[in-house]
């Protein structure tokens, strides 16, 4: 990883003192001071409350300039990845580092083919949930429990050792969220089919029965692998720090993608996509009046927001929304599926992107605008649309993950804070309060 520092400081003083702040600069010029030294010279800290302002590490992933909204994995382009790629080679290339050979590719479908199944023992858990159970509670306490039955993974020893935790979190994720699906039908589990790829055998293990083959279309199965493509990672996001966070205390990789889970749960990162669902289905319900629904919104009282709009670093159209609508489009349309909910979602873009609300907030449809439209296409619930991002960011999660205990500078994570609350104060007694 480079560390460049250019070779001015940066100068900053307080109360007298003045501390010399190096300023560390990125490959695609991104400037940033590294205050660590700041405390033990000038007695502060910086404070950033929700993070908006602050680096929390130097990462060689995922490049993010939100203002011309650009992403790239690895310095290849989203559009270039969603054209020509696939989820488990963009997996590869995030968690390694670079595009894999084909003898590479080929190893790392083997390894992770192989490892589809989970323990019979672990049906029994599922057995146990009740049949309104979430499927996200499901799957981040599955993905947990994963490590029990691999103990030896939680004292990795070398590569190779990381590399079998890795195919098996990747292998076993879809098996356990179509498993957490089935239970809320009342069906039983699929188990997967080895000679499928990646997106088709996660659609067979959803939609299949044992009474009958599903019947799958091509076009459902690149949809979802482009889908799986567009999620797979966007550098330090609120779930992808929680991984990083849990996983520098030496958490294992099955623990802190566990809470990478939970944290994506919550509606303003991968719940909004269900959230969107919900918000156009409650327009439809209202009689479909968009420019109502807008000035709801816009009026500050009502607390409700435009779901899937906006973002914390894209202050410009987020590229992967622009990639899911036109995929959306062409999708609805190859499946004959005449969708009044994207009749509205259209007309609430137009009237928000004109709006000079959304202008002034630079407010634009993110990636999880169009996406629940495509799930719902093809069939997945939208208690079920958290769970596909968490699938899709699986590798972002876990390439970070590795390249933060790869990091020699690596420390358990642990911000500061200001106190603001009583100064000294004494233990009364019950009697006296
Ligand atoms: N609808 C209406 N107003 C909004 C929206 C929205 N979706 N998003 C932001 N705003 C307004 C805020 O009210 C605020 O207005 P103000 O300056 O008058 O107070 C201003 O825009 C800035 O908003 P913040 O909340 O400060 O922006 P922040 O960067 O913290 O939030 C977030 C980003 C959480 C994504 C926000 O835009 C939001 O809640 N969006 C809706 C939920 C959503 O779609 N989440 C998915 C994000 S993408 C992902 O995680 C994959």
């Amino acid at each position: 990883m480079s560390k460049k520092e250019t070779k001015e400081p940066a100068e900053i003083r307080i109360n007298g003192k003045m501390a010399k702040v190096p300023v560390v600069v990125g490959t695609e010029g991104e400037v940033g001071l590294d205050i660590r030294r700041l405390r033990d010279e000038l007695g502060a800290i910086a404070l950033d409350p929700s993070f908006s302002n602050t680096g929390a590490c130097r990462s060689a992933i995922t490049y993010i300039d939100g203002e011309k909204g650009i992403l790239r994995y690895r310095g290849i382009p989203i559009e270039e990845l969603a054209e020509k790629s696939t989820f488990l080679e963009v997996a590869y290339l995030l968690i390694y580092g670079k595009l894999p050979d084909k003898t590479g590719i080929e190893t790392f479908k083997t390894l992770i083919t192989r490892h589809t199944m989970v323990h019979e023992d672990m049906k029994n858990f599922f057995a146990n949930y009740p049949l309104t159970a979430h499927p996200m509670a499901i799957i981040s306490s599955m993905a947990c429990s994963l490590s029990s039955y691999y103990p030896e993974s939680l004292v990795a020893k070398g590569q190779e050792d990381l590399d079998l935790t890795i195919a098996r979190l990747i292998a076993k994720l879809p098996t356990i969220a179509a498993y957490s699906y089935k239970k809320t039908i009342g069906h039983p589990m699929i188990y997967p089919k080895n000679n499928l790829s990646y997106a088709a055998n996660f659609i067979h293990m959803m939609f299949s029965v044992p009474a009958e083959e599903y019947a799958l279309d091509p076009d459902v199965e690149r949809a979802l692998d482009i889908l799986l493509i567009l999620h797979a990672d966007h550098e330090q996001n609120c779930s992808t720090s929680t991984v990083r966070m849990v996983g520098s205390s030496q958490a294992n990789l099955f623990a802190s993608i566990a809470a990478g889970i939970c944290a994506l749960w919550g509606r303003l990162h991968g719940g909004a996509n269900a959230e969107v669902m919900e918000m156009l289905e409650a327009i439809r319900k209202a009689g479909g009046d968009v420019k109502k629904y807008i000035a709801q919104v816009k009026d500050g009282k009502s607390g409700i927001r435009l779901m899937g709009f906006g973002h914390r670093v894209y202050k410009n159209y987020d590229p992967r929304a622009n990639i899911i609508k036109a995929m959306c489009h062409k999708l609805l349309k190859k499946l004959t599926v005449d969708d009044d909910l994207l009749k509205i979602a259209m007309e609430l873009e137009d009237a928000a992107i004109k709006d000079s609300y959304f202008i002034q907030r630079k407010l634009y449809p993110n990636v999880d605008f169009y996406s629940g439209l495509i799930y719902r296409a093809i069939g997945i619930p939208t208690n079920m649309f958290t769970v596909m991002f968490a699938l899709g960011r699986l590798p972002g999660w876990i390439a970070h993950w590795k390249e933060m205990r790869e990091d020699p500078e690596l420390k358990i994570g642990r911000p500061r804070q200001i106190y603001t609350g009583p100064k000294l104060t004494h233990y009364t007694p019950i009697e006296k309060r």
